[in-house]
């Protein structure tokens, strides 16, 4: 990891954000979706791994509507080079991604995930279930919501995921 640096996506390395996510998850579709969360403008954060010049992981994190309000954040997708999976950068992403939304306005962060994953960074399927979306169950799962400024709602997810089921889905 200590060779490892985290900055903001750049808008003209977003084919290689999308070729980066299409190759972890092996097929296109995390990649249409970062695409289209971009061309939106729905993304709230993009941050990005890099060693040696290479792209080797990334994290976006969504604007999320809680009955109509823009108060909440989605994350998603995620993706760690599989020649640098398990080695902390994933980790290092998600609490960076965290930690940002909860400086702006203590944003409370809904996923759709793997639940061996997602717990260790304190989100919970418990946390999620006061709120409504389109998906339940101990794959979505909820951080901050204890802090944040609603505390129930129905969900509205950007159009990038019409249709599809957000990533990061187990
Ligand atoms: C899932 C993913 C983002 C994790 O990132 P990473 O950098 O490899 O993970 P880290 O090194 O930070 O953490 C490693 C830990 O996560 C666990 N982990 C990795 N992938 C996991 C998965 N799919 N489900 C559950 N746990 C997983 C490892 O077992 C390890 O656990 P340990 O600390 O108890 O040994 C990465 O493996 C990936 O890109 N996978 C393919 C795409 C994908 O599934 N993305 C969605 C993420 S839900």
């Amino acid at each position: 990891m200590s060779d490892i640096a985290i900055r903001p996506g750049r808008s003209e390395e977003l084919s290689d954000i999308a070729a980066l996510n299409d190759h972890a998850f092996g097929g296109p579709e995390e990649g249409r979706i970062t695409r289209a969360l971009w061309n939106n403008g729905d993304t709230l954060l993009s941050l990005v791994a890099v060693k040696d010049n290479k792209l080797v992981g990334h994290i976006e994190m969504f604007r999320i509507r809680v009955d109509g309000a823009d108060c909440a954040a989605g994350l998603g997708p995620m993706s760690i080079h599989p020649d640098y999976q398990k080695t902390g950068i994933g980790s290092a992403l998600v609490r960076r991604a965290l930690a940002a939304m909860h400086a702006a306005q203590r944003l409370p962060v809904f996923v759709l995930g793997h639940p061996d994953y997602y717990p260790r960074f304190g989100f919970s399927a418990d946390a999620a279930e006061a709120f409504s979306a389109p998906w339940s169950g101990p794959a979505f799962m909820a951080w901050g919501a204890d802090e944040a400024s609603v505390s129930e709602g129905q969900l509205t997810y950007p159009r990038a995921f019409a249709g599809d089921p957000p990533p990061n889905a187990a």
